[in-house]
C-alpha cells in the first residue's frame, strides 16, 4: 500500500521553552526567517506527501495561520512588487494538504500519534517529529519509503550517536541486513553508556504500518506517565518485523534552548549574507570585545 500520509505531532507543552512557549509554539519558533515546523513540511512535500496531519493542542493555532492562505498579505506583496516572497509565501499555503485533529490531553507522543487514527484509516504512515529538522542531501522520508516498499513492514530513521551521548536517546539493538539497513531486536530508552547494545539513535522519523495504532491502544503510560512511542514500537517487535535506516545527515533538536540556539547560528552560518558578520560577531563576543551598540 502506498504511503501517502505523515502525522506531526505539535501538542506538547513545549516546557523547556516556558514562558516563551504560554502562547507560541516552539514549533513556530523561528530558524532565522522559517518557522521549524515548514522545514518537516517542506521534507513531506519533497517525499511526494502532500496529507499532512498536525496533531495539535491549545495554544497551536499559529501553526494553523502559517499554512492557510494569507490573502491580505499576498495583494500587500504583490503591490510591493516583493514576487520573490509572494511566491514563497503562496507556494507553501498551496502546496500541502493539511488537517488538523485535536489531542485534547497532552498524554504523552504514543497518545498523540493514536489520536491522528481516524485520519490515518488502515494503511502505512509516516510520523516526523514537529521539532526534529533533518538535512540531508537525499529526503530521508523517501528512504524510508524505499525500504518500507521492498519489506512492507514500519521502518525507524536512527542515527550514530557519541558514545558519550547515548544515554539521552532511544537506542536500538539491531541486526545488520544490508548497507545501512538493519531488522530491530530491541529498543532501549536512554540507556548507559556500557549497557547500550549499539549507538544507533532513534532519530524522530518513523514509518508505521497501522499495526501500531493497535498496540498504542494497548501501551500504559509508562516514562513521566505518558504513553511512549517507543513502549508501543516494543509491542510491535512481540508481533512484526521493524526495520531501522541508518541516517548520514545533521540532526537539530530545535526542541531545547541549546539546541535551538545551535539550530539557528548552523543555519545562519550557511547563509552568505549573515555568515561573515555572524562570524566577526562572535569572533568579538568570545574575546568580549563586543561594541556597546550593535545594530544595523
Ligand atoms: P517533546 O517531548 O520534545 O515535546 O515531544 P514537549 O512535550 O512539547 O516538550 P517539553 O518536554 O514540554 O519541553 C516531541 C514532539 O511531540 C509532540 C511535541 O509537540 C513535539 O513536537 N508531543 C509531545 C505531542 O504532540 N503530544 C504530547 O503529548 C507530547
Amino acid at each position: 500500500m502506498q504511503v501517502r500520509k505523515a502525522v506531526l505531532p505539535v501538542a506538547g507543552w513545549g516546557t523547556r521553552f516556558l514562558p516563551a512557549t504560554k502562547a507560541m509554539p516552539k514549533e513556530m519558533f523561528p530558524i532565522i526567517d522559517k518557522p521549524v515546523i515548514q522545514f518537516i513540511v517542506e521534507e513531506c512535500l519533497s517525499a511526494n506527501i502532500e496529507n499532512v496531519i498536525f496533531v495539535t493542542g491549545r495554544h497551536k493555532r499559529p501553526i494553523e495561520h502559517h499554512f492557510d492562505i494569507n490573502t491580505d498579505l499576498e495583494k500587500h506583496l504583490e503591490q510591493c512588487g516583493k514576487t520573490d516572497l509572494l511566491k514563497n509565501i503562496m507556494e507553501i499555503s498551496r502546496l500541502i494538504n493539511p488537517i488538523y485533529i485535536r489531542q485534547k490531553e497532552q498524554l504523552g507522543l504514543g497518545h498523540a500519534v493514536l489520536v491522528a487514527e481516524p485520519v490515518v484509516g488502515y494503511e502505512p504512515f509516516i510520523v516526523a517529529l514537529g521539532d526534529i529538522v533533518v538535512k540531508d542531501e537525499r529526503n530521508i522520508l523517501e528512504r524510508m519509503i524505499e525500504v518500507y516498499n521492498r519489506f512492507g513492514k514500519s521502518v525507524i530513521a536512527v542515527f550514530e550517536v557519541d558514545t558519550k551521548d547515548i544515554s539521552k536517546y532511544g537506542i536500538i539493538n539491531g541486526r545488520y541486513i544490508e548497507k545501512d539497513i538493519y531488522i530491530i531486536d530491541d529498543l532501549v530508552e536512554k540507556p548507559k553508556q556500557q549497557e547500550a547494545p549499539s549507538n544507533l539513535a532513534i532519530v524522530g522519523r518513523y514509518l508505521f504500518t497501522p499495526r501500531i495504532f493497535e498496540k498504542l491502544k494497548i501501551t500504559p503510560p509508562g516514562k513521566g506517565g505518558e504513553i511512549q512511542l517507543t513502549d508501543a514500537i516494543r509491542l510491535l517487535l512481540e508481533d512484526e518485523a521493524v526495520y531501522a535506516i541508518k541516517i548520514d545527515a545533521r540532526v537539530y533538536d530545535t526542541g531545547t534552548p541549546i539546541g535551538y540556539i545551535k539550530t539557528v547560528l548552523d543555519f545562519a552560518l550557511q547563509k552568505e549574507d549573515l555568515r561573515d558578520e555572524l562570524i566577526a560577531y562572535l569572533r568579538q563576543l568570545i574575546s568580549n570585545n563586543i561594541p556597546q551598540i550593535d545594530t544595523v
